[in-house]
């Protein structure tokens, strides 16, 4: 596989003389915490290249996840989490934080796409009345729990959606295994837990390849 950056995040890594917005919003951006961060290069590209409509982030937790996808202001991002720190004031610490993240992005004039929903994903998935064109799976450290947040979305994605699993290398015989057995043309980032992407478009694989795993 080939590393492969995109053009703004490899300017703003290497320092060179950039828009001063665009420079601010990609470092926010690469200052949350998360193990999900090697991933943002292929976030920003795909929803540039795929142009994803509607896009579902199941784990919005400090956001970068939700914040990458709307970056490009394209289309519209739903970030699903429950916040279910079963302590209140631990609960109110981590919406705050979450609504300062999405303020932060947006005042960067990015990411004014973001619609935060909180409640939990089996919930939120039961009165879902959208096609989704990217779903992107991020709390399921289980073989069961990775099933039922697919079974409970995958009906609303489109013929040619895209479905992102994270963690599939960082739980190997749970969360990977589930992966591994979906039907779709797939592959996987092996860095930052490793991410899966299955899909029944030949197209978007085919893209996707040849971007980032230098095929053709
Ligand atoms: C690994 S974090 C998401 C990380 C995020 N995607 C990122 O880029 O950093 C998982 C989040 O899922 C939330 N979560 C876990 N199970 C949930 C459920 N059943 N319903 C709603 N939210 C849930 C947790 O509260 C946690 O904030």
């Amino acid at each position: 596989m080939v590393a492969v950056a995109v053009p703004e995040f490899k300017a703003l890594h290497q320092k060179r003389r950039f828009n001063v917005r665009k420079d601010s919003a990609l470092a926010f951006i690469d200052s949350l915490e998360s193990t999900w961060k090697g991933h943002v290069p292929f976030a920003l590209w795909l929803v540039q290249n795929l142009k994803p409509k509607t896009i579902v982030d199941l784990g919005f937790d400090r956001g970068l996840s939700t914040i990458a996808f709307a970056y490009r202001n394209r289309g519209h991002v739903f970030g699903v989490d429950w916040f279910d720190d079963t302590n209140y004031a631990a609960k109110c610490f981590a919406l705050d934080s979450a609504f300062r993240n999405i303020s932060n992005a947006i005042r960067f004039r990015y990411a004014k796409n973001i619609h935060l929903i909180v409640g939990p994903f089996h919930e939120i998935s039961k009165t879902w009345n959208r096609k989704i064109d990217l779903l992107h799976i991020d709390w399921a450290h289980t073989y069961q729990s990775a099933k039922q947040h697919y079974d409970n979305w995958f009906r609303y994605l489109k013929d040619d959606g895209i479905v992102l699993v994270h963690d599939v290398l960082a739980y190997p015989d749970e969360t990977g295994r589930f992966f591994n057995e979906l039907p779709q043309h797939k592959i996987i980032f092996p860095y930052s837990h490793g991410l899966g992407v299955a899909t029944n478009s030949e197209e978007s694989i085919r893209k996707i390849k040849q971007k980032f795993f230098g095929a053709f």
